[in-house]
């Protein structure tokens, strides 16, 4: 060990972070030179995501590039990726709505190349993190399916939308690492959590194929209202869980 590694160590234990020594190795690996790696070692002692500090998050298998105020994919994720992926074949148009640094598209993607990837997000900072994730790729800035080429209406086989849906009054209680460097827009849902949920299930039936599926993590609470403005929007849902993961989805199929 070096001693500027050594002396990142200290840094970081001092900050309270639980992993000193695998964070700073990390730190060491991502930084351009002992400046560089002094400048991150304060970002995180700072209390910024490692993988914001470091610029990527290893998500499902794929290396998701990341930039600071962009939401961190979370590893509960891979429900919703899971289950997307073994919906969809090559050609099939799959939208990724909300889809911050665009890591549950890709990592469909990776799962299942050759479908037609378009992703989507309100938040400027997420589309550029977005494109940096999807060179070439079909990547819009807007809210909700307003960011849709009008052409994709009723070809969507598979909906992934991770919408934000802590319920507001929650938001004090979130870690500070989310509560300080996650925006806002990506993590309150309003009232119950699922006021993006619902606006989203609203306006699916206009954009799924028959037969496709909208996909969203909510948590338990959230189940029953949930599973009521998806059927209250024509679709079929169903929940499923991974207890592994901590993870609830709602899959909503179209008639
Ligand atoms: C919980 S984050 C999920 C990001 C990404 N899908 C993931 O799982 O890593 C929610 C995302 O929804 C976006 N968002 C919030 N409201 C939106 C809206 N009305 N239209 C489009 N995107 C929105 C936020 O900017 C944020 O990137």
């Amino acid at each position: 060990m070096t001693d500027v590694q050594g002396a990142a160590i200290s840094r970081l234990r001092a900050a309270g972070c639980v992993f000193a020594e695998e964070e700073a190795e990390i730190l060491a690996e991502a930084s351009a030179g002992a400046d560089d790696l002094a400048a991150m070692v304060g970002r995180r002692a700072a209390g910024e995501p490692l993988e914001q500090v470091v610029g990527y998050a290893d998500f499902c298998g794929v290396r998701v590039r990341l930039r600071p105020g962009v939401f961190v994919p979370r590893v509960r994720s891979e429900l919703l990726v899971r289950l997307g992926a073994a919906a969809v074949r090559p050609g099939d148009v799959v939208v990724d709505l909300c889809c911050g640094s665009g890591a549950l598209g890709l990592a469909v993607r990776h799962r299942v190349p050759g479908i037609v990837l378009h992703a989507a997000d309100v938040d400027p900072v997420a589309v550029a993190c977005a494109r940096d994730n999807l060179p070439g790729g079909a990547v819009h800035q807007g809210d909700l399916f307003a960011a849709l080429p009008p052409g994709l209406r009723g070809r969507v086989t598979l909906l992934l939308a991770n919408v934000p849906y802590v319920a507001t009054r929650h938001l004090p209680f979130l870690p500070a690492e989310a509560r300080d460097h996650e925006p806002r827009t990506a993590l309150d849902g309003g009232d119950d959590g699922l006021a993006v949920f619902r606006a989203v299930a609203a306006g699916a039936a206009h954009w799924l194929a028959p037969g496709g599926l909208l996909i969203s993590e909510i948590t338990e609470a959230q189940t029953g209202p949930a599973l009521a403005a998806a059927a209250g929007n024509g679709l079929t849902p169903t929940i499923t869980t991974d207890d592994d993961l901590d993870a609830r989805a709602i899959v909503s199929r179209q008639p």
